[in-house]
């Protein structure tokens, strides 16, 4: 085997074309390489760390199960399955949080953003997400995790809890230190309506972002009514520095077209963007709206969905609680 890849995405709906390309794209060429073992969490209990509604969350489960599948994941070749079923997850995560220093989880700008000014009423669960998420890639001896560019800073805390278990406990090697895989470029989508800020699932405006369960003519309209700056399209890659909607909009077709942002830009320079947007537009329709249907279809057979997610529960928990074993008895248990 080359690579052990893990990794995962909390289902909390609307699944957008940032996942997609920062992330799930990812999952499916690395599925794809026969070399690969790969596993594919829906993180369940990371998503509870803020509100959510039962019976929604149940759906949402399902959903990203479809939205794997839908996106070319084989759930034949590669684990599909839900953290809250493999008890050795939050067992990981308490150990861990034992391990992890209070010092290094305040430096995490994904709690301070999330938990906003007032901190004092964030859940516990909140600022411990990292250590869980440590402990989902170090139970799986994972080398390598796709992930995209906003969760570059979980991934060096999990490298920094792995080596300090290792080193407190004299265990050299045994939690694998993990590499991040994150695309060089278009690692993080911007919203459609403010070039500064990421492409989100809780931003309130639907316009902001591409769901991956949008249809053909949601998509042109969202792609039309994309912020622009006044200009043509840029001249030269230079210009897109202070021109965040544009690089944004380029970086998504660049994306899309696996070419680079260079000879994109060289394409449309000195063009409207209504021309551009056209051509955007297309891209975005060819890649999503097949995945969109798919998902559709796949949410219609809800049964078909949970037995992928028992078969790879099965497959998980082999894996994982072998590990959580050993670990117990190194720390003593
Ligand atoms: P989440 O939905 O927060 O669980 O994220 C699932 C995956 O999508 C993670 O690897 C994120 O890094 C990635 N992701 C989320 N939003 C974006 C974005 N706007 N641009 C690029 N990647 C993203
Ligand atoms: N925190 C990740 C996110 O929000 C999701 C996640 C949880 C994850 N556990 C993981 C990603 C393990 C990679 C590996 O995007």
């Amino acid at each position: 085997m080359d690579k052990k890849i893990f990794s995962g995405v909390q289902p909390t709906g609307n699944l957008h074309l940032g996942n997609y390309l920062g992330a799930i794209k990812n999952f499916v060429d690395l599925n794809n390489n026969k070399n690969n073992e790969c596993i594919f969490c829906v993180v369940d209990l990371h998503a509870i760390t803020v509100r959510q509604d039962p019976k929604q969350l149940r759906n949402n489960i399902r959903e990203t199960v479809a939205t794997f599948i839908a996106s070319g994941i084989d759930p034949k070749k590669s684990i599909i399955f839900n953290q809250s079923s493999v008890s050795a997850h939050a067992e990981g995560a308490w150990i861990l949080s034992c391990v992890a220093r209070m010092g290094w989880l305040n430096r995490m700008t994904q709690f301070k953003e999330k938990a906003g000014k007032d901190k004092e009423k964030a859940s516990i669960g909140l600022y411990s997400y990292p250590v869980l998420m440590a402990s989902d890639i170090l139970l799986y001896d994972a080398t390598h995790v796709p992930v995209g560019d906003d969760q570059k800073q979980h991934l060096e805390l999990c490298r920094d809890i792995a080596q300090k278990f290792n080193n407190d406990f004299e265990v050299e090697n045994f939690l694998k230190v993990p590499e991040p895989l994150i695309q060089k470029e278009f690692s993080r989508i911007m919203s459609l309506k403010d070039g500064s800020k990421k492409m989100s699932k809780s931003e309130l405006s639907d316009l902001s972002r591409i769901n991956l369960t949008d249809e053909k003519d949601q998509i042109i309209n969202k792609i039309k009514k994309a912020k622009t700056d006044p200009l043509p399209m840029p001249q030269n890659i230079n210009e897109l520095e202070d021109r965040l909607e544009a690089k944004n909009l380029l970086g998504i077709y660049s994306s899309l077209t696996n070419s680079s942002l260079k000879n994109s830009v060289e394409i449309f320079a000195g063009k409207n963007f209504s021309e551009f947007k056209e051509k955007l537009s297309d891209q975005l329709v060819n890649k999503i709206d097949p995945i969109s249907k798919e998902i559709k279809k796949l949410l219609r057979d809800k049964s078909y969905l949970d037995k992928i997610l028992l078969d790879g529960v099965e497959k998980a928990d082999l894996i994982a609680s072998k590990k959580i074993e050993r670990i117990k008895e190194i720390v003593g248990f």
